[in-house]
């Protein structure tokens, strides 16, 4: 007999600058990373992002920004999700799968790229949450270990598992035949949690006000000579990193203005 076939084939999709997805890891309940395939005609610095999403509903395109996770050299762009339960695209993307296709914007654009700082010895990855994404690519970059003698990569999550990607990433890195001779000795990790008990704890900002982090690290505290630092997380804890920054006495630069720090948001709204 022959195989019965489905009541419905579901029309081949064409979407406006679609990509395919070639891999999809779930890393909790609400975190997850993807990978696409990647238009032939992207060019983007590390750091930056782009809009993704999918078709809506009414057929129109609804799309979200998205830091690009993977390094500019990459064939393929990875990215860092959040599951937002009833959100508009995070509801649906989440469910995507090898094969799917997504809509990618290739327009990249952000703040957090190594033009918009000024040379220093030390780069600090400022990150919370999903705010890892921009830093999952440059530091994947070799032009952040060809700019820098250490890279300080502090990632502060609630719970350990959410820590994963960022802990997984770095590891790989130090393994990876590209980049790890370089990666080896300059980038240090420090990783918190805030809400469940782990070997590093504490928000970003105690730790650095604190001064625990340069102690744990036998690193000198924060200069606006030495160091400079990136910033990716929520409205609330930007604001909070900023005024530390400050009080160390570096200032906010940008692209048309380089100085000792750069901040971008990870996410619009109070978070989930
Ligand atoms: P939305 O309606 O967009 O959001 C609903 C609510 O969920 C928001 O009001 C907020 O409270 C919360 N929320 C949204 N995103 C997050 C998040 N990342 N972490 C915690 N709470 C959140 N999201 C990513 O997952 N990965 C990225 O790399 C990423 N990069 C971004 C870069 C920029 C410059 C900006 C502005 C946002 C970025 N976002 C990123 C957020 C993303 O654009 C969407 O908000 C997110 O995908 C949720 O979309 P949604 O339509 O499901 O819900
Ligand atoms: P905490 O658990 O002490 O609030 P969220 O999930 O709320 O976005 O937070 C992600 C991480 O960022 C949590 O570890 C949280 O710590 C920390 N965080 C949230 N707001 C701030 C802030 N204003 N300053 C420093 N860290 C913050």
């Amino acid at each position: 007999n022959p195989a019965p076939v489905a009541a419905t084939i579901p029309a081949p999709r064409h979407l406006p600058d679609a990509q395919t997805v070639t891999a999809v890891t779930h890393w909790t309940d609400a975190l997850f990373s993807f990978r696409v395939t990647r238009p032939q005609s992207l060019r983007f610095r590390s750091g930056e992002f782009v809009m993704i999403g999918l078709m809506g509903d009414n057929g129109k395109p609804l799309l979200r920004a998205y830091s690009i996770a993977s390094p500019a050299w990459d064939d393929e762009l990875e990215f860092y999700s959040i599951k937002v339960p009833d959100g508009p695209l995070t509801s649906k993307l989440q469910h995507i799968r090898v094969g799917d296709e997504i809509i990618l914007r290739p327009k990249p654009v952000g703040t957090l790229v190594h033009d918009a700082l000024l040379p220093g010895k030390r780069l600090w990855f400022l990150a919370t949450g999903t705010g890892i994404a921009p830093f999952a690519s440059l530091m994947r970059d070799p032009e952040t270990y060809e700019k820098y003698d250490q890279v300080i990569m502090m990632h502060t999550c609630r719970t350990a598992a959410e820590l994963d990607y960022g802990r997984q990433l770095v590891e790989g890195l130090r393994s990876d035949e590209l980049i790890g001779e370089m990666v080896e000795g300059k980038l240090l990790y420090y990783p918190t949690t805030t809400r469940e008990p782990s070997a590093l704890m504490g928000r970003i900002t105690d730790n650095l006000s604190s001064g625990k982090v340069f102690a744990d690290l036998g690193i000198e505290p924060m200069t606006a000579v030495d160091d400079r630092a990136m910033v990716c997380g929520s409205l609330a804890f930007n604001k909070d990193v900023m005024a530390v920054l400050e009080g160390f006495g570096l200032r906010e630069g940008a692209n048309s203005e380089p100085r000792e720090y750069v901040v971008e948001k990870a996410f619009v709204g109070e978070g989930v």
